[in-house]
């Protein structure tokens, strides 16, 4: 675990946030989830929203590689996206499984390359800043999101551990992958998400950096709380 410290500003009259960034199936996920709930705070999944766009795309029929970014944007930008508890719509239609496959996965990851779609869903995720706070996981939260986050986490783990995790997420819900495939699929996403001009997937300066590869998702939870009220009695 590799701390430093963290940019906190006490004169912020915003409701606090805290970053939760990492790689895909590091878990920030299911941690972020759980530190909101143990706070009472709001929770931001925003690999949800690039999904939910990487969905949008493919349905209206843009290939990626060769619309213009602009028409793309436009077009995220509009779509009716909200969350309903745990689930993800689309105006009326639940789109959360639609959206966890490991293709809408890939796809997410394509179109998150693109300065104008990521332009266009940043106030969208600036909008659920609301009191009394926020969890938010992504990739780009502690760095372009939320840079003012009272606390950056950037989780880690090795991407057998990462692929071994998604192997049993999807084994539970009865779908067969092979290890070999996934731990290819991670490391590509892990090269483009790394890799990308715009708010490439790094440690944002003033994070806290935490490899859960022999962490329990208990143990990174109770791991961000501690943190969090160091933070708030500092
Ligand atoms: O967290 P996830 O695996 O659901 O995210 C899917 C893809 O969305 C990820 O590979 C890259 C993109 N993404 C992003 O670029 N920025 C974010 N803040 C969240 C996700």
């Amino acid at each position: 675990m590799n701390a430093r410290s963290p940019i906190l500003d006490p004169q912020s009259s915003l409701p606090p946030v805290i970053a939760i960034d990492g790689p895909s199936a590091s878990g920030k996920g299911a941690v972020a989830a759980r530190v909101a709930a143990a706070l009472g705070f709001h929770y931001l999944d925003s690999g949800a929203i690039y999904r939910v766009a990487a969905l949008v795309i493919e349905r209206a029929n843009f290939d990626p590689a060769h619309a213009k970014q602009q028409d793309l944007a436009d077009l995220v930008a509009r779509m009716p996206l909200s969350f309903s508890g745990e689930r993800v719509m689309l105006g009326d239609e639940d789109v959360s499984d639609a959206i966890r496959t490991e293709d809408c996965g890939r796809q997410a990851s394509v179109i998150a390359v693109l300065p104008a779609v990521r332009q266009a869903l940043l106030e969208r995720q600036r909008a659920f800043r609301q009191t009394p706070g926020l969890v938010a996981d992504g990739r780009d939260m502690a760095s372009v999101v939320f840079p003012d986050a009272c606390l950056k986490v950037f989780l880690t783990a090795s991407a057998e551990v990462r692929a071994n995790r998604r192997h049993k997420q999807l084994m539970d819900k009865g779908i067969h992958a092979s290890i070999a495939q996934l731990l290819q699929d991670i490391r590509r996403r892990d090269e483009r998400d790394g890799s990308r001009a715009v708010a490439p997937l790094q440690k944002a300066a003033g994070a806290y950096e935490l490899d859960t590869s022999s962490l329990s998702i208990d143990h990174a939870v109770a791991w961000v709380l501690e943190r969090y009220e160091k933070q708030k009695r500092s």
